[in-house]
């Protein structure tokens, strides 16, 4: 499926911390990190999977091996992103890295075409091999300006099995812009928001992400 929405309480609970505005510095960040895991858990769930025959020290058992949480690479959307990774990395403790430091231009957003200008000032992402399966994660999927150009970064480093978007929150805008792309990714998020405001921040949101994780 290419969009995935974690419609469960748990999860839904960790977001309802994030989403308050009297969430402080320390809880914000570590429900982000829980977020991460739930995320990163639900990502390995939809890996491909196949069946397997080991022996226990008493018999043979059945069991299920995933190949591809060695083929995982990580794309960390400098800043926000820091505590989102350090969960999805307690799910793919072998996974690669990238990031990739972003930063949108305040001011730039403009309701007709739903996009705002989004500067990359550094990008290090390693090579893509075609068996990986690649993880952006940015926390908050707005316009989808910011994931596309990191995409486009992705991309250019080779073809990847799977990519992957994962955020908290989503906008309707930024979702449907995401999948009318011609290879679009998979989505995985929380919950998904209807509006942007004026300055391209989700509505109801939780403001900034980067702010509220960093102080
Ligand atoms: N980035 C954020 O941190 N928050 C938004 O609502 C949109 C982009």
């Amino acid at each position: 499926m290419l969009l995935n929405v974690l419609n469960k309480p748990l999860a839904r609970s960790i977001l309802t911390v994030l989403r308050s505005k009297d969430t402080d510095q320390i809880s914000f960040r570590k429900s982000m990190v829980r977020l991460g895991r739930l995320l990163g858990y639900e990502i390995a769930d939809n890996l491909t999977h196949t069946e397997i025959e080991i022996e226990t020290p008493l018999s043979k058992a059945r069991g299920v091996v995933i190949k591809d949480l060695d083929n995982i690479v990580i794309v960390n959307v400098l800043r926000a992103a820091t505590p989102l990774v350090e969960g999805l990395l307690k799910a793919f403790p072998a996974a690669r890295q990238g990031v990739v430091v972003a930063k949108r231009q305040e001011g730039t957003f403009k309701r007709d075409t739903g996009r705002i200008d989004v500067d990359i000032y550094y990008s290090k992402i390693p090579d893509i091999k075609p068996e990986d399966a690649v993880i952006i994660a940015d926390p908050m999927l707005a316009t989808g300006s910011t994931v596309l150009k990191v995409l486009e970064l992705v991309r250019s480093k080779g073809s990847p099995k799977t990519t992957v978007i994962v955020s908290v929150i989503a906008s309707k805008d930024g979702v449907n812009r995401v999948l009318s792309l011609d290879h679009p990714p998979n989505i995985y998020t929380v919950e998904i928001d209807d509006e942007l405001n004026d300055m391209g921040y989700i509505v109801p949101g939780l403001g900034d992400a980067g702010d509220r994780a960093f102080g």
